[in-house]
């Protein structure tokens, strides 16, 4: 063992343990919290068995074949609530991007698809974002679900994470405003949402055994920083922890994730529930902090929160209070998240309306990230060659249990594959049809992209040429390298010599290598689009909307520049195998220095860089000033539209802090401006951003001294900077 994955395993270890102890006789008080109040009150009535029963949820159907249990809709997972308690039963569902219907067990379980996290997130919109989480949480509602298990908030230490497409990207403070928005969305349909997947599950290789190890502080000031601000913008009524160890302990049962930092360091009051196949113990894990062994009766490899609890709690293993403690966070979120007084009510859902989010969440979220020659918007007169990506029938879609059975069917028969996550998905919405739908006068022809020679003369008889190319990533697996699927960049490199008028539309789970980057004109980032994704394109690529999405990762030239070149482990093989693959640790030696970070410290140039995303008018900014009063960082300045379109800027406030270190993102501010128009904008700096964690008094410490502020188009630009001076200054955790 390295000498200092020993430190943190000591660190971690001791402090869960002494706080194991105080949370486990202490049952959850938050006096004045009706909520809380009102659990109580049920829980009073509640015989001891009857408690039990609440803390642990069944398979709720099609895993591995399995039917939905009695009274279950078939989903994730069902809870049959004490009779004559009042409660509702609980049918949970998956997920962050939709209603999913696994195994298509439920025979009307088709729903509307937001596109990929990641899109939500690049919009840098939280009103889009709650938006987004809304209409999904509508869906669960009408569909008579109440537990959504969704959003994923967990960071892209990897941009060849099999599941990056669900999260929002590598900076803790934009992953957690961004998700926590999407949560508070979901919410507000009387449905909990789940912050997961806590914590460290950033990689799909060996997720189920391997132990992400990490400094604790390094930790508190990455992912668990944007855990804790997804915590604060949505308050989830749920956590789910993850497979994964983190410092060589499972995560549902890590007493410094779930006691120590969710539950006493952030105050959460909600439940955890621990991801399908997480549980390992019982007296263990529910005095580490799990509240909730999900679909214990089939994922794990015993029900523990059943008969083996129980036998704890007889032998003064666990004692009663815990049992209380866990019940009533359980109740507590039922009563705080409208469950047991705005039960679902089943009816058809709205399916224009809820399309029309997804499609404006995608609009939103697709981002520009080259247009030589203003090559685009396209002109409605065009002769334009469509090549690729199956663009003639629809869009892609991620893999894995946040896949959404489509309203309209599969529109692409794959080879059959069996194995999970079987073939990738694609959503009938067609870019093709929605581009003639767009431009009627335009001439638009279609070529499958499979022959490229066929391809190039597509390509040379028409003015612009646009390819769809895809990257189809999946829960599981991690992208064993960072290409493009099948032939895309043999075929992108051909049609772009054939005519340099070449537009990419990229259809992506993560950041690609582009080797053809400098020879075409034009490169839409897309990501999965969703339900309403072929309009979405459609609409930006001749202008009806203009492009305001922006990278919220980091776009290597290469995977050498990688903080870990390779995975280790990572192959094409069966997703099954790798999942398990051997007890492996992986040592995050760069601390909190993800993405963006990792590239400033190094001094490293990426293809293009977090922040970035160009439109079709252009933005000038000035006047920057920074002012420290009030204990808060506030940033100024004036933003103005410049070209000749009306148009969206996302300016990014970046810090510095005084003892060096990498910069890190502090604030940003999404402007809409007419052309001509300017704004004067203020962004407050959040004070952890300007902060070190102190792990030895657990708490955050500003450090006096100066500060840098940068003003940008992304995490590279260095045009715009001010500098502040901050007193030294500490905040509770
Ligand atoms: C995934 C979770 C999901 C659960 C239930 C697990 O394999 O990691 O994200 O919510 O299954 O389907």
């Amino acid at each position: 063992m390295k000498l200092s994955r020993k430190i943190f395993l000591l660190s971690a270890v001791a402090c869960g343990m002494m706080v194991a102890h105080d949370a486990a006789h202490a049952a959850h008080h938050a006096p004045g919290d009706p909520a809380d109040e009102k659990a109580r009150q049920v829980l009073a009535h509640m015989s001891p068995e009857d408690k039990m029963s609440l803390l642990f949820s069944v398979d709720g159907g099609g895993f591995n074949g399995s039917v939905a249990p009695p009274g279950g809709l078939g989903s994730a997972a069902y809870l049959r609530a004490p009779a004559g308690s009042g409660l509702p039963d609980l049918q949970i569902s998956d997920a962050g991007l939709g209603i999913r219907n696994p195994a298509h067990i439920r025979k009307d379980g088709a729903a509307v698809s937001l596109p990929s996290g990641l899109s939500t997130a690049s919009s840098w919109d939280m009103d889009m974002a709650r938006e987004a989480g809304a209409m999904i949480g509508r869906e669960a509602w009408q569909s008579g679900f109440n537990v959504l298990l969704g959003g994923g908030a967990d960071l892209t230490r990897d941009p060849r994470g099999g599941r990056n497409f669900e999260y929002a990207g590598e900076d803790p403070l934009q992953t957690g405003r961004m998700v926590g928005s999407t949560i508070a969305g979901v919410q507000s349909q009387h449905v909990i949402s789940t912050l997961k997947h806590y914590a460290m599950n950033d990689l799909e290789t060996s997720r189920m055994t391997m132990s992400a190890d990490i400094d604790p502080v390094a930790m508190r000031e990455s992912d668990l920083l944007g855990f804790e601000i997804a915590l604060e913008t949505g308050h989830p009524g749920s956590v789910m922890c993850s497979y994964n160890r983190v410092n060589d302990l499972y995560a549902c049962e890590n007493p410094y994730l779930l006691n120590t930092t969710l539950k006493q360091d952030w105050h959460y009051p909600g439940f955890v529930m621990s991801d399908w196949g997480a549980t390992h113990s019982s007296a263990r894990a529910a005095l580490a902090g799990l509240d909730q062994e999900s679909a214990g009766d089939h994922a794990d490899a015993r029900p523990y929160f059943q008969a083996l609890l129980a036998a704890d709690v007889k032998a003064g293993r666990v004692p009663q209070s815990r049992i209380d403690d866990m019940a009533q966070r359980i109740v507590r979120s039922l009563f705080a998240q409208g469950l047991v007084d705005h039960p679902p009510r089943r009816a058809p859902l709205d399916v224009v309306t809820d399309t029309l989010v997804a499609q404006r969440d995608e609009e939103e979220g697709a981002v520009l990230l080259r247009n030589e020659g203003n090559v685009l918007p396209l002109s409605p007169t065009a002769r334009i060659a469509v090549i690729g990506g199956h663009a003639d029938v629809g869009v892609i879609s991620g893999g894995g249990s946040s896949q959404v059975d489509p309203i309209g069917g599969e529109v692409v028969k794959g080879p059959g594959k069996k194995d999970w996550p079987g073939d990738p998905v694609y959503f009938p919405s067609s870019p093709l049809k929605a581009m003639r739908a767009e431009a009627p006068s335009a001439h638009i022809t279609y070529d499958p992209g499979t022959n490229i020679a066929a391809a190039v003369r597509a390509a040379r008889a028409a003015d612009v040429a646009v390819v769809y190319a895809t990257q189809f990533t999946f829960e599981g697996m991690d992208a064993p390298n960072m290409h493009l699927d099948g032939n895309a960049d043999a075929l992108i490199a051909a049609v772009a010599a054939a005519n340099p008028r070449t537009v990419v539309v990229m259809e992506t789970g993560d950041p690609v290598l582009m080797p053809w980057n400098s020879s075409v004109a034009g490169v839409l980032e897309a990501w999965f689009p969703g339900s309403g994704g072929g309009t979405a394109i459609a609409r930006l690529l001749f202008g009806k909307v203009a492009p305001s999405g922006h990278l919220t990762m980091t776009f290597p030239q290469a995977e050498s520049q990688l903080a870990h070149p390779d995975i280790a482990g990572v192959t094409a093989n069966n997703v099954f195998e790798m999942q398990f693959h051997t007890d492996q640790e992986l040592v995050y030696d760069e601390g909190s220095d993800v993405g963006y970070r990792w590239f400033d410290r190094n001094h490293l140039k990426p293809l293009y860089p977090f922040g970035y995303g160009l439109t079709y008018t252009t933005f000038a900014t000035d006047g920057l000033a920074a002012g420290y009063h009030h204990k808060q960082l506030t940033v100024t300045f004036n933003v103005r539209n410049t070209g000749t379109r009306p148009g969206v800027d996302v300016p990014q406030v970046y810090v510095g802090l005084p003892d060096g270190g990498a910069r890190r993102l502090g604030g940003w501010q999404r402007v809409t401006l007419a052309p001509g128009e300017s704004r004067q904008v203020s962004v407050q700096v959040d004070p952890r951003l300007l902060a070190h964690f102190d792990g030895r008094h657990d708490r955050w410490a500003i450090p006096s001294g100066r500060f840098r502020v940068w003003l940008g188009t992304s995490a590279v630009d260095d045009s715009q900077q001010v500098s502040v001076h901050l007193p030294a200054r500490t905040l509770a955790p």
